[in-house]
Protein backbone atom coordinates (compact mmCIF):
# COMPACT_ATOMS: atom_id res chain seq x y z
CA UNK A 1 0.00 0.00 0.00
CA UNK A 2 1.22 3.60 -0.89
CA UNK A 3 1.93 5.49 2.43
CA UNK A 4 0.45 8.70 3.25
CA UNK A 5 4.03 10.44 3.14
CA UNK A 6 4.53 8.74 -0.73
CA UNK A 7 1.18 10.20 -1.90
CA UNK A 8 2.01 13.93 -0.42
CA UNK A 9 5.52 13.50 -2.14
CA UNK A 10 4.02 12.18 -5.67
CA UNK A 11 1.47 15.20 -6.02
CA UNK A 12 4.08 17.75 -4.71
CA UNK A 13 6.52 16.59 -7.76
CA UNK A 14 3.63 16.93 -9.71
CA UNK A 15 2.45 20.44 -8.63
CA UNK A 16 6.44 21.54 -8.79
CA UNK A 17 7.69 19.69 -11.98
CA UNK A 18 9.81 22.22 -14.01
CA UNK A 19 9.24 24.92 -10.56
CA UNK A 20 12.71 26.07 -11.64
CA UNK A 21 12.33 26.82 -15.92
CA UNK A 22 11.30 30.54 -16.96
CA UNK A 23 7.59 30.19 -17.55
CA UNK A 24 6.83 27.73 -15.24
CA UNK A 25 3.24 27.93 -14.45
CA UNK A 26 1.50 26.78 -11.09
CA UNK A 27 -1.67 24.36 -11.29
CA UNK A 28 -4.00 25.60 -8.46
CA UNK A 29 -5.75 22.42 -8.90
CA UNK A 30 -2.42 20.85 -8.10
CA UNK A 31 -1.29 23.10 -5.47
CA UNK A 32 -4.71 22.46 -3.67
CA UNK A 33 -4.55 19.12 -3.73
CA UNK A 34 -1.46 19.19 -2.15
CA UNK A 35 -2.18 21.28 0.60
CA UNK A 36 -5.45 19.02 1.54
CA UNK A 37 -3.22 15.85 1.15
CA UNK A 38 -0.67 17.91 3.42
CA UNK A 39 -3.44 18.73 5.88
CA UNK A 40 -4.06 14.74 6.90
CA UNK A 41 -0.66 13.96 7.95
CA UNK A 42 0.26 12.79 11.17
CA UNK A 43 3.46 12.15 13.01
CA UNK A 44 3.03 8.15 12.94
CA UNK A 45 2.91 8.94 8.93
CA UNK A 46 7.10 9.90 8.88
CA UNK A 47 8.07 7.32 12.01
CA UNK A 48 8.04 10.60 14.08
CA UNK A 49 7.35 8.80 17.69
CA UNK A 50 7.30 9.96 21.27
CA UNK A 51 11.58 7.95 21.54
CA UNK A 52 12.90 10.79 18.88
CA UNK A 53 10.59 13.51 20.28
CA UNK A 54 12.06 13.26 23.97
CA UNK A 55 15.31 12.71 22.56
CA UNK A 56 15.16 16.10 21.35
CA UNK A 57 14.97 18.09 24.34
CA UNK A 58 17.96 16.43 25.61
CA UNK A 59 20.17 17.29 22.88
CA UNK A 60 21.53 20.78 22.83
CA UNK A 61 20.73 22.09 19.61
CA UNK A 62 17.35 24.64 19.59
CA UNK A 63 16.14 22.60 16.23
CA UNK A 64 16.86 18.97 14.66
CA UNK A 65 15.80 19.11 10.98
CA UNK A 66 15.21 15.50 9.17
CA UNK A 67 15.84 15.94 5.19
CA UNK A 68 12.93 13.62 3.52
CA UNK A 69 13.59 14.89 -0.06
CA UNK A 70 15.23 17.20 -2.00
CA UNK A 71 15.79 17.38 -5.98
CA UNK A 72 15.92 20.77 -8.23
CA UNK A 73 12.28 22.22 -8.08
CA UNK A 74 11.50 21.10 -4.21
CA UNK A 75 12.39 19.94 -0.52
CA UNK A 76 10.93 18.20 1.95
CA UNK A 77 11.97 17.93 5.90
CA UNK A 78 10.85 17.79 9.31
CA UNK A 79 11.67 20.65 11.43
CA UNK A 80 11.63 20.11 15.67
CA UNK A 81 11.62 23.26 17.40
CA UNK A 82 12.52 22.45 20.99
CA UNK A 83 9.86 23.82 23.92
CA UNK A 84 10.19 27.98 23.86
CA UNK A 85 12.32 28.15 20.81
CA UNK A 86 11.69 30.62 18.31
CA UNK A 87 13.00 29.90 14.60
CA UNK A 88 14.07 33.78 13.73
CA UNK A 89 12.19 35.88 11.14
CA UNK A 90 13.30 34.50 7.32
CA UNK A 91 12.19 34.77 4.16
CA UNK A 92 11.72 32.02 1.43
CA UNK A 93 12.84 34.43 -1.83
CA UNK A 94 10.49 33.62 -4.55
CA UNK A 95 9.16 30.48 -3.03
CA UNK A 96 5.84 28.89 -2.34
CA UNK A 97 5.79 26.74 0.97
CA UNK A 98 3.74 24.57 3.18
CA UNK A 99 3.82 24.16 6.95
CA UNK A 100 1.98 21.21 8.92
CA UNK A 101 2.33 20.99 12.11
CA UNK A 102 2.45 17.22 13.21
CA UNK A 103 3.46 17.37 17.06
CA UNK A 104 2.92 20.41 19.38
CA UNK A 105 2.25 23.84 19.10
CA UNK A 106 3.42 26.65 17.47
CA UNK A 107 2.73 29.89 16.75
CA UNK A 108 3.72 31.29 12.96
CA UNK A 109 3.75 35.69 12.70
CA UNK A 110 3.88 36.20 8.79
CA UNK A 111 4.94 38.96 6.95
CA UNK A 112 4.41 40.58 3.36
CA UNK A 113 7.37 42.59 2.33
CA UNK A 114 5.68 46.11 0.89
CA UNK A 115 8.13 46.75 -2.31
CA UNK A 116 9.12 43.83 -4.73
CA UNK A 117 12.59 43.54 -3.75
CA UNK A 118 15.39 41.64 -5.12
CA UNK A 119 15.75 38.31 -3.68
CA UNK A 120 18.85 38.49 -2.34
CA UNK A 121 18.66 41.62 0.06
CA UNK A 122 21.80 42.87 1.64
CA UNK A 123 22.85 43.30 5.36
CA UNK A 124 22.03 46.06 7.51
CA UNK A 125 19.53 47.30 4.40
CA UNK A 126 15.62 48.58 6.29
CA UNK A 127 12.64 47.53 4.47
CA UNK A 128 9.31 47.63 5.21
CA UNK A 129 6.52 44.92 5.62
CA UNK A 130 2.84 43.79 6.82
CA UNK A 131 2.64 41.76 9.87
CA UNK A 132 -0.32 39.61 9.75
CA UNK A 133 -2.32 38.30 12.64
CA UNK A 134 -0.52 35.23 14.44
CA UNK A 135 -2.24 32.20 14.10
CA UNK A 136 -1.42 28.96 16.44
CA UNK A 137 -0.86 25.56 14.57
CA UNK A 138 -1.32 22.11 16.08
CA UNK A 139 -1.32 18.83 14.30
CA UNK A 140 -5.12 19.07 13.59
CA UNK A 141 -4.73 22.88 12.31
CA UNK A 142 -4.41 22.78 8.20
CA UNK A 143 -1.07 23.52 6.44
CA UNK A 144 -0.24 26.93 6.88
CA UNK A 145 0.44 28.47 2.89
CA UNK A 146 3.47 30.90 2.63
CA UNK A 147 4.12 32.35 -1.55
CA UNK A 148 6.42 33.99 -3.34
CA UNK A 149 5.21 37.36 -2.04
CA UNK A 150 2.62 37.21 0.41
CA UNK A 151 3.23 36.17 4.01
CA UNK A 152 6.81 34.71 2.29
CA UNK A 153 8.44 36.05 5.85
CA UNK A 154 7.54 34.45 9.22
CA UNK A 155 8.98 33.78 12.64
CA UNK A 156 7.80 30.53 14.36
CA UNK A 157 7.71 29.80 18.07
CA UNK A 158 6.99 26.60 19.77
CA UNK A 159 4.83 27.06 22.26
CA UNK A 160 4.31 23.51 23.48
CA UNK A 161 7.08 21.46 22.53
CA UNK A 162 8.72 19.51 21.46
CA UNK A 163 6.99 21.21 18.11
CA UNK A 164 7.47 18.99 14.99
CA UNK A 165 6.26 20.37 11.54
CA UNK A 166 6.28 19.00 7.64
CA UNK A 167 7.57 21.49 4.90
CA UNK A 168 7.48 21.51 1.23
CA UNK A 169 9.35 24.48 -0.34
CA UNK A 170 9.87 25.16 -3.73
CA UNK A 171 11.96 25.64 -5.41
CA UNK A 172 14.30 24.84 -2.59
CA UNK A 173 16.92 27.64 -1.13
CA UNK A 174 19.72 28.42 -3.45
CA UNK A 175 22.75 29.84 -0.99
CA UNK A 176 25.84 28.36 -3.67
CA UNK A 177 29.25 27.94 -2.47
CA UNK A 178 29.96 31.84 -1.50
CA UNK A 179 26.93 32.28 -0.19
CA UNK A 180 26.09 34.15 -3.81
CA UNK A 181 23.58 31.65 -5.26
CA UNK A 182 19.88 32.56 -6.17
CA UNK A 183 17.93 31.98 -3.02
CA UNK A 184 19.68 33.10 0.04
CA UNK A 185 18.00 32.65 3.53
CA UNK A 186 17.61 36.12 4.60
CA UNK A 187 17.34 36.65 8.39
CA UNK A 188 15.58 40.13 9.46
CA UNK A 189 14.56 41.56 12.99
CA UNK A 190 12.02 44.51 13.73
CA UNK A 191 12.69 47.73 14.60
CA UNK A 192 9.44 50.06 14.53
CA UNK A 193 6.41 48.63 13.76
CA UNK A 194 3.19 51.35 13.52
CA UNK A 195 -0.74 49.78 14.15
CA UNK A 196 -2.46 49.31 10.89
CA UNK A 197 -5.92 48.87 10.61
CA UNK A 198 -6.88 48.82 6.97
CA UNK A 199 -7.42 44.97 6.83
CA UNK A 200 -8.96 42.42 9.72
CA UNK A 201 -5.61 40.03 8.57
CA UNK A 202 -2.81 43.02 8.89
CA UNK A 203 -2.14 44.33 12.27
CA UNK A 204 1.29 46.34 11.86
CA UNK A 205 3.14 48.21 9.37
CA UNK A 206 6.92 46.99 10.16
CA UNK A 207 10.45 48.14 9.50
CA UNK A 208 12.53 45.70 9.44
CA UNK A 209 16.45 45.38 9.20
CA UNK A 210 18.43 42.93 7.72
CA UNK A 211 20.71 40.68 9.96
CA UNK A 212 23.03 38.16 10.32
CA UNK A 213 21.90 34.69 11.15
CA UNK A 214 21.65 34.41 14.57
CA UNK A 215 24.84 32.53 15.86
CA UNK A 216 22.92 31.01 18.30
CA UNK A 217 20.24 29.38 16.28
CA UNK A 218 21.46 26.26 14.79
CA UNK A 219 20.07 22.97 13.81
CA UNK A 220 21.06 19.29 14.47
CA UNK A 221 20.34 16.58 11.33
CA UNK A 222 18.67 13.74 12.41
CA UNK A 223 17.97 10.85 9.74
CA UNK A 224 14.85 10.42 8.10
CA UNK A 225 13.02 6.99 9.84
CA UNK A 226 9.27 7.34 8.10
CA UNK A 227 8.85 5.07 4.57
CA UNK A 228 10.82 5.11 1.95
CA UNK A 229 10.02 7.57 -1.22
CA UNK A 230 9.96 5.44 -4.27
FE1 LIG B 1 10.54 29.21 6.94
Amino acid sequence: MTSAIEIVWRQALKTFDGRKNVGFKLCLKNFDKLWNLMNKITAEDVNLNKQVLDSIQMQPAPMCVIDIFENKDLTISIFILKHGVTMPMHNHPGMHGFLKVISGEVQVNSYTLKTNDDHRIKLNKKITALRHRPITLHSNSPACVLMPRDKNLHEISCIEGPAAFLDILSPPYDVGDCGNGPRPCTFFKTISSKLCTDSADIIEEVKLLVIEGPPDFYSKSLKYTGPPLM
